[in-house]
């Protein structure tokens, strides 16, 4: 008999296998909907159709799954983690505020999912502690929506893996000495100006430079701060705030300063200048990342998050509360 330390590493062992996750649902001989999470799902046959899942003996679910003739699996999206841990709860009304569809046999067909697929239950096998369900599949339908994993246990999301991905050139390229172009540095930074790049036309017709703009973002951020403070928090983009940068803005009605060298405060032509830029910053950020997914698009971030993270040499963070405190007009 395994121990429990046997089982912990089998289970731990079967997490590296990564799967997408479902519901099953049903409907039971009282007319009662149930249904649970599952990632057992597999495919089994293309002609004729057939999928299998397997259900554990200890399931409140067993009786309804055993007598009934149909049943319905729906492949999650990735934004249905809510809906995947309200099914896996034992026993709970697991369909409050739901208003499931109906399809073969009156099973609850759940929405919003990346695929579903209505069976009906062709076998049922015993598998140790669980009994394994294979179904017909009759009907099926399919959204192009990212979908929602499970690896090791937790919750996962799926990320394409494009050849290039492979692709292991850094700072010597093929050359000592010579920048390869999957140099990190170089990513970033073409990547930066060439996005940076697309706000030229607007920072012009508001005659603002780099240095205002970073100024401006810090301020809508957080206003209320020194020429200085905002120098030291957009230092490390080479822009070099001075005061005459504050005076030209404040003479500009951008910003309200109260003295020289004095906290500054966004007017309200300076939120609305902000407010514009803002829209071309997002619609460039659009362009830049309009073949990404969802999922693609959190990893990126994610990733350079970490890029930033790492590489920081202790700036002064922006999004901080406590700037200008006890200032406010
Ligand atoms: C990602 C995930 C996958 C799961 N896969 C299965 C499975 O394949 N079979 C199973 O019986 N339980 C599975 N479970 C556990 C059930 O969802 C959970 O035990 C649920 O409470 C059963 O509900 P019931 O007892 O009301 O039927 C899974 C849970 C999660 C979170």
């Amino acid at each position: 008999m395994a121990t429990q330390a046997d089982s912990t590493a089998f289970r731990n062992a079967l997490g590296s296998f990564a799967t997408g996750v479902t519901i099953v649902t049903t409907r039971d001989a009282a007319g009662q909907d149930c249904g649970l999470t599952a990632n057992s799902f597999n495919s089994v046959s293309l002609d004729p159709p057939m999928v299998l899942w397997s259900l554990a003996r200890s399931s409140m679910s067993m009786d309804a799954f055993r007598g009934a003739d149909h049943f319905a699996v729906h492949i999650l999206a990735a934004d249905q983690e809510p809906l995947s841990n309200g099914f896996a709860k034992r026993g709970a009304d697991k369909f409050a505020g739901l208003a499931p569809e109906r399809g073969a046999g009156g099973v609850p067909l759940l929405t919003g999912c990346a695929a579903r697929f209505q069976c009906r239950t062709a076998y049922q096998y015993e598998g140790g502690d669980h009994i394994i369900f294979v179904g017909e599949v009759i009907a099926f339908d399919h959204d192009d929506r990212a979908p929602l994993l499970f690896h090791g246990g937790r919750y996962a999301l799926a990320a394409r893996k494009a050849a290039a991905l492979t692709a292991g050139n850094d700072i010597d390229g093929d050359a000592p000495g010579r920048f390869g172009e999957d140099f990190l540095g170089y990513l970033i930074g073409r990547a930066h100006f060439q996005l940076y790049g697309r706000m030229q036309a607007s920072l012009a017709q508001h005659r603002l430079d780099a240095t205002d703009h970073f100024a401006l973002s810090i301020l809508g951020i957080q206003d209320g701060r020194t020429a200085q403070e905002i120098a030291d928090m957009i230092g490390f983009t080479g822009a070099r705030l001075t005061d005459d940068h504050a005076h030209s803005l404040a003479e500009r009605g951008i910003v309200r300063r109260e003295t020289p060298g004095g906290r500054l405060w966004l007017t309200d032509a300076g939120r609305r200048t902000l407010i514009e830029l803002a829209a071309a910053a997002k619609a460039a950020e659009e362009d830049a990342l309009g073949a990404f997914d969802d999922n693609e698009t959190a990893l990126l971030k994610h990733l350079l998050k970490h890029v930033i993270h790492s590489t920081d040499p202790g700036l002064p963070d922006p999004w901080a509360s406590g700037a200008g405190e006890g200032e406010a007009e």
